[in-house]
């Protein structure tokens, strides 16, 4: 089917083809990985299906709080609909407790929880690696506005109070996440929404209980068990109930020695 329409972007984790109408997309979700700047390459089994499932979640419930995002609706087990838009080119990453590249950046011990929340902004350009740029750079070169900039970190401690919430409920404790926004144009006017996915891709998931990392960390590190990770946080969303869509529950017995589940707490 995909391959009739029109590609119009491939990414490392996801294609983009031109959608029915002016001003659509269709966003097909890949079980691609990478790491390090695509340095490390491999499959996680299932991941597109599963990233589709819990980023229409996600991008559902945040536009149920005014959060405006390009999510339109989920079309099969590996597209969503979504509005264009033109990406502004910035990461922005949202950080709760210590984790990843600020631990090797600052010296600080993973795990440690943050005095506040932060946000970081990386330049979305993979020839650069996506290095850490600062807001005077964003507005010196022009990437986005002033009043994007503002835009931009409201919503994302909206985003991120929203996230630890929902994930708290099912256990898992939300350390860090990469969000990206992008413009949609009305005449010379501009409104900045929410783009991309938000996925265990992106995200840093520990379960609450026993610590164990719930996301693309198994990939980066080599844990293993990366495909019954993501399906875990599908499972606790409730995105993977009685008919088992988007596809069976993996015995996570072959993995219970390093990832460890804790039960849905009760509400
Ligand atoms: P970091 O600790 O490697 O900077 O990553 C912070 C968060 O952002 C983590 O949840 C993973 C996510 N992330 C991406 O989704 N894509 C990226 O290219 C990078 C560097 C991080």
């Amino acid at each position: 089917m995909s391959s009739r329409r029109r590609q119009v972007y491939e990414g490392k984790a996801k294609i983009l083809y031109e959608g029915p109408e002016p001003g659509t997309l269709i966003q097909y979700f890949k079980d691609d990985a990478t790491a390090f700047n695509a340095q490390k390459k491999g499959t996680i089994n299932g991941k597109g299906v599963i990233n589709n499932r819990i980023s229409e979640h996600v991008f559902t419930r945040l536009a149920h709080i005014g959060i405006p995002t390009h999510f339109i609706r989920r079309l099969n087990m590996r597209e969503q609909l979504v509005r264009q838009v033109e990406i502004i080119p910035i990461e922005v990453i949202v950080r709760n407790v210590a984790a990843g590249s600020l631990t090797k950046r600052l010296g600080i011990e993973e795990g440690e929880p943050l005095p506040h929340t932060l946000i970081e902004y990386c330049y979305k350009d993979d020839a650069l690696g996506d290095p850490f740029v600062s807001e005077e750079e964003i507005a010196c070169f022009n990437w986005a506005s002033h009043e994007e900039m503002q835009d931009i970190s409201s919503m994302a401690i909206r985003i991120n109070d929203f996230m630890c919430g929902m994930f708290a409920a099912i256990g898992i404790r939300l350390i860090d996440f990469k969000i990206e926004f992008g413009r949609i144009w009305d005449g010379d006017f501009s409104r900045t929404i929410l783009a991309d996915e938000i996925s265990p891709d992106g995200c840093r998931l520990w379960d609450i209980a026993t610590g164990e990392k719930l996301d693309k960390d198994r990939f980066r590190r080599d844990l293993g068990g990366e495909e019954q990770a993501y399906q875990e946080v599908a499972r606790r969303l409730g995105l993977l109930q009685d008919d088992n869509t988007p596809g069976e529950v993996f015995d996570m017995s072959a993995h219970r020695s390093r990832l460890r589940t804790s039960p849905k707490p009760k509400k």
